[in-house]
C-alpha cells in the first residue's frame, strides 16, 4: 500500500523511529565488535581513497535482514547494495549508510556511525544515527523533535557568522576536492573556524546538538544525510537539502545551520562559489 508522508500518525512515526534506532543499534554493535576483531578485507570504490570494508557490507546485510523481519516488503536503499527507490518518489523507503565515516572506522578515529532513515516520497520522516565507539544514539521523527540518548536536542543560539564554528567535508575525487577546497578557503576567514571530522551524518547531529553552528558539504548521497538532516531540522536548525537551492548554494550542496546564522551562512556560501561547484 502506498504511504503518504502527511498521512503518518504520531504512533506510526514513533514506530518508524523505534525501528530505525533498533536496527542501527544492532548494526553498530556489529561494527564495534569488528573494529576490535578485525575490519576484514578492504576494497576501493570511486578512487584509491574511497574505501569499503567487509564490515560495511556485513552491517548493511544485518540492517537489511532485520528490516525484512520488522518491516517486511518495504524497499531499502543502501550504499553498498543499492536498491530502493532511487528516484525518491515511490512511497516509504528505508535509506541506509552502514558505516558513515568508513575512513575514520578504518583508522579507529572515533567519528563514524550507522545511519538508518525512513523516507516517504524522498522526505525523511524518522531516523537514527548510532555511534559504535560510544554507543550514542541520535534519533528524530518528523514533528516530534530530535534526541540524543533520549534527551532533547536544540541547535545553537549563534547569531554571528564571524564567530560560528562550521564543519564541512570533501568528496573522494581529486578534481572535485580541489574545487571544494577552493570554496572552503573562501569561507575560512568569514567564520570562527572550520572542522572536517569525516562523517556527514554525525556532522549534522553535531549541528543538532549545538556542537557546531553550521555544516556545508557538496556532493553527498542520500544515505549520508537521510537521518542526520532530519535530526538537525527537528532540533531547530535550518536545513537546505541538495536540490532545494540550485540557484544559490548549488544543486548538489547541503547546508544546515543554527537559525540565527543560516541566512548569513547561505549568503557567504553563494559568495564563496559553492553554487558553481
Ligand atoms: C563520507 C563521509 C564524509 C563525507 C563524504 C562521505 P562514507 O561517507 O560522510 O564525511 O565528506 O562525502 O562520502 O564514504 O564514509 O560513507
Ligand atoms: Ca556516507
Ligand atoms: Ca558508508
Amino acid at each position: 500500500m502506498r504511504v503518504e508522508h502527511a498521512e503518518l500518525s504520531g504512533s506510526e512515526l514513533r514506530d518508524l523511529r523505534a525501528v530505525s534506532a533498533r536496527v542501527a543499534t544492532e548494526a553498530a554493535e556489529l561494527v564495534r565488535t569488528r573494529r576490535v576483531t578485525g575490519v576484514g578485507d578492504v576494497d576501493t570504490k570511486s578512487s584509491e581513497t574511497d574505501v569499503v570494508t567487509e564490515t560495511d557490507r556485513a552491517a548493511e546485510r544485518l540492517v537489511r535482514d532485520r528490516l525484512a523481519e520488522l518491516r517486511p516488503g518495504e524497499p531499502v536503499l543502501g550504499e553498498e547494495e543499492g536498491g530502493g527507490d532511487d528516484s525518491a518518489g515511490a512511497g516509504l523507503c528505508w535509506v541506509v549508510d552502514p558505516i558513515d565515516g568508513t575512513v575514520n572506522f578504518l583508522y579507529g578515529f572515533p567519528w563514524y556511525a550507522v545511519s538508518v532513515a525512513a523516507q516517504v516520497d524522498g522526505v525523511s520522516v524518522a531516523g537514527a544515527v548510532v555511534e559504535p565507539p560510544s554507543g550514542r544514539v541520535w534519533t528524530a521523527a518528523r514533528g516530534l523533535g530530535a534526541e540524543l540518548d533520549g534527551r532533547p536536542l536544540r541547535a545553537s543560539a549563534a547569531t554571528r557568522l564571524e564567530t560560528a564554528l562550521v564543519a564541512t567535508g570533501f568528496g573522494y575525487q581529486a578534481a572535485r576536492r580541489q574545487r571544494q577546497a577552493a570554496a572552503v578557503a573562501e569561507l575560512l576567514f568569514r567564520v570562527r573556524d572550520i572542522r572536517r571530522a569525516g562523517a556527514a551524518s554525525l556532522d549534522l547531529c553535531a549541528v543538532a546538538a549545538g556542537w557546531l553552528d553550521g555544516y556545508v558539504e557538496q556532493g553527498l548521497h542520500r544515505w549520508d544525510w537521510a537521518a542526520g538532516a532530519l535530526i538537525a531540522e527537528e532540533a531547530g536548525a535550518v536545513v537546505r537539502l541538495p536540490g532545494t537551492d540550485p540557484e544559490g548554494i548549488g544543486a548538489h550542496t547541503l547546508m544546515a545551520a543554527a537559525p540565527g546564522v543560516a541566512t548569513e551562512l547561505r549568503t557567504a556560501l553563494v559568495e564563496c562559489g559553492f553554487g558553481g561547484l
